[in-house]
């Protein structure tokens, strides 16, 4: 299928750029680089011999997408441009719900111009919120707890309600649980502009001696260990969905929710753990005071997925921990080295 990736310079876009090449579909790229470089497309072309046409154009921008729409005709569009710092959207949430919503209903009025379809959107467990009940499965109450997740959650209405609306359109909604690890090449991975605001490449940069010492946010949490525990998903898995959900997408119509995660939590002591091992570096940490608006603990049911799309999570924690040390001491500037 020709598949139009928006945001696929970014850190998800990227890997899913090297699966959907790899099932032999099209695709062409729509970003504006703020959170990417070009040369992470030089990457995925030399990694894959694929054909990766790409326009730099911002996703608010409706001449830059009727360009593309014309020349390019995309009869399926993965939508992962957006602004994603929880704490940032606290702060600037206009360009939060401008990015993230206007975009969102940019894109929809040009597929709709060309009949363009098929939707495939980029949310996120934040949907849900402090839980009722864990794991989370798609029908548990939708309340988020920042801008950023009332951003994806407010998209996520808008493609329901287009969904509803057209004839023959699909709108899949991947709620993405806690992304982490690289590519098995350690030429792709997490490459976070300034300071990480996200567990995993902030121990990576700790072991690599970027920085001094990992702070734990809380260790007086109602779990085994104290600190957090999350869903961390393997980069490569969650791209995988994207394929999956692609074809998903081929035979079904309407709007559905999909949980995308692993189902087995690991507390911040165990992340610490995993990549010490990984690394073979101390990692010095420092117990420090609560982050505000953090959840103990977050878990996917992911049963919807495996049973509707056959998607499942294969990769382990050493994988996840492996191929984040792996990019990260290759590459310890990132792409800017
Ligand atoms: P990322 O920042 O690495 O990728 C986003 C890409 O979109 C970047 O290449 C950026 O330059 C581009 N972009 C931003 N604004 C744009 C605009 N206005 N027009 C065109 N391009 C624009 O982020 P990521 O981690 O790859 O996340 C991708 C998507 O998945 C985002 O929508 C994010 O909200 C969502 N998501 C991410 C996580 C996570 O923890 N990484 C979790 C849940 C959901
Ligand atoms: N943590 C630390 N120290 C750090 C960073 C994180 O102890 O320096 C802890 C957090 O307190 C949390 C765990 O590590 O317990 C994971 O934190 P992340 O920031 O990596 O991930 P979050 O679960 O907080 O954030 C993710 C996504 C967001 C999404 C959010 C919703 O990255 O996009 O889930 O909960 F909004």
């Amino acid at each position: 299928m020709r598949v139009l990736v928006t945001g696929g310079a970014g850190y998800i876009g990227s890997h899913t750029l090297i699966e959907l090449l790899g099932q032999a579909h099209e695709v062409c790229v729509l970003d504006n680089f703020h959170n990417s470089r070009p040369v992470v497309l030089d990457r995925v072309r030399s990694l894959t011999n694929g054909k990766v046409t790409s326009v730099t154009g911002d996703v608010r921008d409706r001449g830059a997408l009727d360009a593309l729409m014309d020349d390019f005709a995309p009869q399926a569009v993965i939508h992962f441009a957006g602004l994603k710092a929880v704490g940032e959207s606290q702060r600037q949430p206009v360009d939060y719900y401008d990015v993230n919503v206007t975009g969102t209903l940019t894109l929809l009025r040009a597929m709709d111009r060309i009949g363009c379809r098929r939707i495939i959107f980029s949310s996120s467990a934040t949907v849900y919120g402090e839980p009722v009940y864990l794991p989370y499965d798609e029908a548990h109450p939708t309340a988020p707890l920042s801008v950023y997740g009332r951003t994806k959650l407010m998209a996520e209405e808008v493609l329901t309600d287009w969904a509803r609306a057209t004839p023959e359109a699909t709108a899949v909604l991947l709620r993405y649980f806690n992304p982490v690890g690289a590519h098995a090449s350690a030429r792709l991975g997490e490459d976070p502009a300034d300071y990480p605001n996200n567990l995993m490449p902030f121990i990576a940069q700790v072991a690599v001696g970027k920085r001094d010492e990992l702070q734990v946010f809380g260790d007086d949490y109602p779990t085994d260990d104290g600190t957090g525990e999350r869903d961390y998903i393997h980069v490569v898995d969650l791209a995988r969905a994207h394929v999956a959900a692609v074809d998903w997408a081929e035979s079904n119509t309407g709007a559905r929710a999909f949980n995308i995660g692993t189902g087995q939590p690991y507390s911040v002591y165990q992340m610490v753990e995993a990549f010490r091992r990984a690394s073979g570096h101390p990692i010095p940490l420092r117990v420090a005071p609560r982050r505000d608006g953090d959840v103990a603990r977050m878990q996917a049911d992911s049963r919807r997925a495996e049973a509707e799309m056959g998607w499942r999570a294969t990769h382990t924690l050493d994988d996840m921990a492996a191929s984040t040390w792996a990019w990260q001491s290759g590459n310890p500037d990132g792409y800017g080295g």
